[in-house]
């Protein structure tokens, strides 16, 4: 590609080459969704009934891949692939690919529900990723299908057991935490990832989603830790604290695994952020929350314009907010729910 990679000196629009905002937050960290289609309906994420992108409408890889190559340019040095469900995007390892082939991008990880990624964990890692993280909110079937309206827990749990097998260097699990849905999955949970040596992180469920939020269904990171803690072993906060990460990390007394929790009702963790997004069909948002976007598609397609797309990711982060206003009486619901941003 022609362009330049670095924004020059002296540039009007970003002082120093990166994706700064007024709040003085740099951002490194990049989210691609890669399609808006799931096959899972999870009640906290989406509902029944949707109506999904015209195939047309999604980015390309090469468009993708275009796209991160510019955000490159601007600091991003971390990307995680997410949908909808990622693995519903065929060829899905010819993406992973082009990105891994970018020698900046140092962190290259995918979120996935895990439902078909047995058959495809050999070409995910042939193609260069070495990080994943899969959702699961429950051991039970019966429970996976009242919260996920689908079957399929055998398939994920098989899909965890061949990218244990497959050697990935880190595998996480993120589990939601309902009030009433799931409270009594948190120790089987925790068990089955410590066995295993996975990394698990519980999540404060938030106001993402298409059904209605309730506060009191958030199940606290204190109350998390408390049952863990009662009935799963002693937990300390881990040695490696990080500020920037939105997960606040705790290992257990016993030496035996950590477990993250991610906070972000109880301890929202905008100060520190540094993400940005890209939906599937080219929106760019500076907050999951964000109730503006920018449009990149017309700098993308008919022809790909990089220093216009650079423009309007600068300026975009530039106008980022302080953060989400979810424990205040001014909190307004994104238009769009969480599988059209991605986890
Ligand atoms: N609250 C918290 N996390 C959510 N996710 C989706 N919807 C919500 C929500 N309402 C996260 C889950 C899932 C990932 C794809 O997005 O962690 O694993
Ligand atoms: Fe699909 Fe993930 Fe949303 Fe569940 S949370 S419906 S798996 S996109």
């Amino acid at each position: 590609m022609s362009f330049p990679l670095v924004s020059s000196p002296g540039d009007p629009l970003s002082k120093t080459g990166l994706l700064q905002d007024s709040f003085g937050r740099t951002h490194n960290n990049l989210r691609i969704s890669v399609t808006d289609r799931c096959n899972l309906r999870c009640e906290y994420c989406m509902p029944e009934e949707v109506e999904f992108l015209d195939h047309r409408e999604l980015l390309t890889f090469e468009e993708i891949s275009e796209v991160a190559q510019v955000a490159v340019g601007l600091g991003i040095n971390k990307i995680r692939l997410t949908g909808g469900e990622p693995l519903l995007r065929r060829d899905l390892p010819v993406l992973v690919k082009f990105l891994t082939g970018i020698p900046q991008i140092t962190d290259l990880s995918l979120t996935t529900n895990g439902l078909l990624l047995k058959n495809q964990v050999k070409k995910l890692k042939e193609a260069g990723l070495r990080r994943l993280t899969i959702s699961l909110d429950t051991l039970d079937p019966g429970r996976f299908r009242q919260l996920c309206k689908r079957d399929g827990l055998d398939q994920v749990l098989q899909g965890i057991e061949a990218a244990l097998q497959e050697g990935f260097e880190k595998i996480k699990l993120n589990t939601v935490c309902i009030k009433g849905i799931n409270d009594q999955d948190i120790v089987p949970l925790a068990e089955y990832a410590r066995s295993r040596k996975i990394e698990l992180r519980f999540i404060e469920y938030m106001p993402i989603g298409a059904n209605p939020w309730e506060r009191n269904k958030v199940l606290f990171a204190h109350e998390i830790l408390e049952i863990l803690e009662t009935q799963v072993a002693k937990l300390f906060p881990g040695a490696a604290y990080d500020p920037t990460a939105p997960a606040m990390e705790f290992t257990y007394q016993d030496g035996q695994g950590s477990i993250g929790i991610i906070a972000s009702i109880s301890r929202p963790f905008c100060q520190h952020c540094n993400r940005v997004r890209l939906t599937a069909e080219g929106k760019f948002r500076n907050c999951l929350f964000a109730l503006e976007e920018v449009d990149l598609k017309p700098l993308i397609r008919p022809d790909f314009q990089p220093e216009e797309i650079r423009k309007a990711m600068i300026s975009s982060v530039e106008g980022k907010w302080e953060g989400h206003e979810i424990n205040t009486a001014r909190f307004i619901k994104p238009g769009r729910t969480m599988h059209t941003i991605g986890g």
